[in-house]
């Protein structure tokens, strides 16, 4: 039996996927957005993380290449236990191990302490609203948010929302409308899972291959020659649910193809 999401914890989702080391898909994903996110070269003016749970960890990878990054979830249970980080001092334990990590991606020779409060303290200072907001709205954070961003970041989120694979081409056309044309988008999402456990309970999966993610990014108006999809193969993981991570990224067209 797959749960509907009015039965999430926020604490059992971190114990299960953060509490104790970076599992080996995390690090996948992280360096992935790290790699895409230097690649641009400048800052990013408007960062969005969407569907961000309880999780601080990719919106501390981003901090350094934004200027200001909003994140929205579903659930204000899991934006109340991010704001806790963020409102926290520097002395807060939970995300450290991910910082660092973060950190020996950028090729950092000394992720020692002192870099990471300071990029947990620019964290701080970048995050800027947390709202709660539904994918499955056609303006998923109200008219004032299309074409709003020009970096949109989303883990585990969009293809999590419901089994249904067109649920997703859905959702992901809803949450790419606030990306600017040219902006760019990084997804990460479960490959072929249909549920994914999170502390004894299942929640759904929309069982997306790469051939899935890449059509439903061209379907939504990614320039075609800019998008990059793979997958991960994480074998181990087959006690949560799935065997395989997806990771794609690509850069909104500038002028959008009539459909
Ligand atoms: C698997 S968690 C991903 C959390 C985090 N981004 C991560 O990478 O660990 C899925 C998230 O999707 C959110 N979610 C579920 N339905 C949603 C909806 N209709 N609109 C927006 N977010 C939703 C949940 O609240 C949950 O935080």
């Amino acid at each position: 039996m797959v749960a509907d999401y009015s039965e999430w914890r926020a604490r059992d989702y971190f114990q299960t996927y953060y509490s104790e080391v970076v599992l080996p898909d995390e690090q996948a994903v992280l360096a992935y957005q790290i790699d895409v996110l230097r690649a641009a070269r400048a800052r990013f003016g408007r960062g969005l993380e969407y569907g961000c749970g309880p999780t601080l960890h990719r919106a501390i990878a981003a901090s350094k290449y934004a200027f200001r990054i909003d994140m929205a979830d579903w659930l204000a249970d899991n934006l109340a236990e991010a704001r806790e980080w963020l409102c926290a001092d520097e002395a807060n334990p939970e995300w450290k191990r991910f910082t660092k990590y973060v950190l020996s991606c950028e090729g950092s020779a000394r992720a020692d302490l002192d870099n990471v409060l300071r990029r947990e303290a620019l964290t701080r200072k970048v995050v800027r609203g947390l709202y709660v907001s539904d994918a499955r709205l056609k303006q998923p954070l109200g008219p004032t948010r299309d074409h709003f961003y020009d970096l949109i970041i989303t883990g585990f989120c969009i293809d999590a929302i419901s089994s249904d694979p067109a649920m997703f081409r859905r959702c992901l056309r809803n949450v790419t409308s606030m990306l600017q044309p040219g902006g760019t988008f990084i997804i990460h999402a479960l490959h072929q899972c249909q549920a994914y456990k999170c502390g004894d309970r299942m929640f759904p999966g929309s069982n997306l291959t790469i051939d899935d993610m890449h059509e439903a990014m061209m379907e939504v108006g990614f320039a075609p020659s800019t998008i990059d999809a793979q997958v991960i193969s994480c074998p181990d993981n087959r006690v949560y649910g799935y065997t395989g991570i997806l990771t794609a990224s690509g850069r909104k067209a500038l002028k959008q193809r009539r459909s």
